[in-house]
């Protein structure tokens, strides 16, 4: 185990987090603003208490951000495979490929001691048991992963190199660490976006006036995470490309995926938009190009325009030139698993559904008899007042407490007026 230990260390005591080495430590202790930033704003922080709150906030996640889960493949089979998280965060894919996949040794790195406790814990909700799970703390100013050369078949990172001071040489390092049959699935912000273009540019800038001063590319940074995010940075996808081309991987770019925030936002303003002269050239003219799909999704020149811009990167170059294709060929068979894995999850989350809404059809019909029965009893109960206030007797009766209530009235008057001594304050007329 210890030899083919990515870190190259043995595990120590019983928390997910080992410590960094000294090395390592040096660099974490030159402390950027990036990490004090992201040692204080934990992303979706939420302290759950069971393991099913924790599932479905994972399930919410791919609910919010439509085409997510597709777009990223979260989460594949990875059959007896070293994952790394990188930009782990409070641990939402560590607690997903640790729950889904088949993967042998997951491993979360992040820059934040508190997000990497929060995923500890969350972890431990599971049951999820150091070892097949590690966390390492790392620095943004760090010049290396500590991670071996060659030693991971899979890079999950999610929303985190446009925060980063030096993404080119986290992407060498990813294809440093990567083996040659080596994946990874890259998330960074996409600038094609309905984020920047209808929601910062128009919604915040021009009818919220928010952000006083600053273009809509400069607004974005502050209005994605948190105002005060040190670093927030959006990419067109050539780009994007370039820059992974450059680290040494072949990169296919499959389109951003959506949030709610930028449907609802399409929703409200896409046309108050179009029509609004103070809106900008640039803005104006990717808002007129947007066409939707099927489901109502907008695709900008045939990507989807979201903020999620998703990037698959491959490192068969570097095998042998001569293995380039087996290379290829046993990546194409890997994702191949991942995608039936992915299909049998969706298969499972639409029984899901199925037996929900079985269930909720069921309470309905209940209420709905229970709804039924309170109606009939609410008649019979007005048939047998009418019935009983017909009766010749309580005719009289009725008369008679319309008598007395009248008696009580004159004499709460007359105490009132000082007609009559202070006992009888302690009569009180009887409710009606
Ligand atoms: C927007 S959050 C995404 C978290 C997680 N990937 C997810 O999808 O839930 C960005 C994360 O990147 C981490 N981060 C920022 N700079 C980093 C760096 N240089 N190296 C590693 N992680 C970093 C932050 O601490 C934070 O947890």
């Amino acid at each position: 185990m210890a030899a083919s230990d990515p870190t190259g260390r043995i595990g120590m005591g019983q928390s997910h987090l080992i410590e960094p080495s000294h090395s390592a430590t040096s660099a974490a202790r030159q402390r950027t603003l990036v990490d004090q930033y992201w040692e204080q704003h934990v992303v979706c922080s939420a302290d759950f208490s069971t393991s099913r709150e924790s599932e479905e906030q994972l399930q919410w996640r791919f609910e919010w951000y439509p085409l997510f889960r597709e777009f990223t493949g979260l989460y594949g089979r990875h059959e007896g495979e070293i994952i790394l998280d990188y930009g782990c965060g409070p641990g939402n894919d560590l607690v997903g490929f640790a729950l889904y996949s088949r993967a042998k040794r997951i491993i979360g790195v992040d820059v934040s001691r508190r997000a990497l406790d929060l995923a500890a814990r969350r972890l431990s909700i599971h049951g999820i048991v150091r070892g097949r799970v590690e966390l390492l703390l790392s620095g943004d100013s760090a010049e290396r992963i500590m991670l071996k050369d060659d030693s991971v078949d899979f890079i999950n990172c999610q929303g985190v190199l446009q925060h980063t001071s030096r993404p080119q040489e986290l992407l060498r390092e990813f294809y440093r660490i990567l083996k040659p049959t080596g994946r990874s699935v890259v998330m960074v912000y996409n600038q094609d976006s309905v984020w920047l273009h209808l929601y910062t540019a128009f919604e915040k800038l021009l009818r919220d006036g928010e952000f006083p001063g600053l273009d809509a590319y400069a607004a974005f940074a502050r209005n994605v995470d948190g105002v005060d995010c040190p670093l927030a940075r959006c990419y067109r996808h050539e780009d994007f490309i370039r820059m992974c081309n450059e680290a040494g991987f072949h990169t296919d770019y499959v389109g951003a995926y959506l949030s709610k925030t930028e449907l609802d936002s399409l929703d409200r303003s896409l046309h108050m938009a179009l029509g609004d002269p103070r809106l900008p050239a640039a803005h104006r003219d990717f808002l007129k190009t947007l066409v939707f799909d099927t489901r109502g999704y907008p695709l900008h020149q045939g990507y989807h325009a979201g903020i999620g811009g998703v990037y698959r990167l491959y490192c068969w170059n570097k095998a042998p030139e001569e293995q380039h294709a087996l290379a290829r060929e046993a990546v194409v068979q890997t994702e191949l698993a991942d995608v039936r894995q992915q299909i049998s999850q969706l298969e499972t989350y639409c029984a899901t559904l199925q037996a929900r809404r079985d269930e909720i059809q069921d309470r309905c019909a209940e209420l709905q008899r229970r709804h039924a029965d309170l109606e009939r009893a609410v008649e019979d109960l007005r048939q047998w007042q009418e019935r009983v206030r017909s009766l010749p007797g309580v005719q009289l009766l009725l008369a008679i407490r319309r008598r007395i209530l009248r008696l009580f009235a004159q004499l709460r008057n007359a105490v009132g007026r000082g007609q009559i001594g202070s006992s009888a304050h302690r009569h009180s007329a009887p409710e009606e």
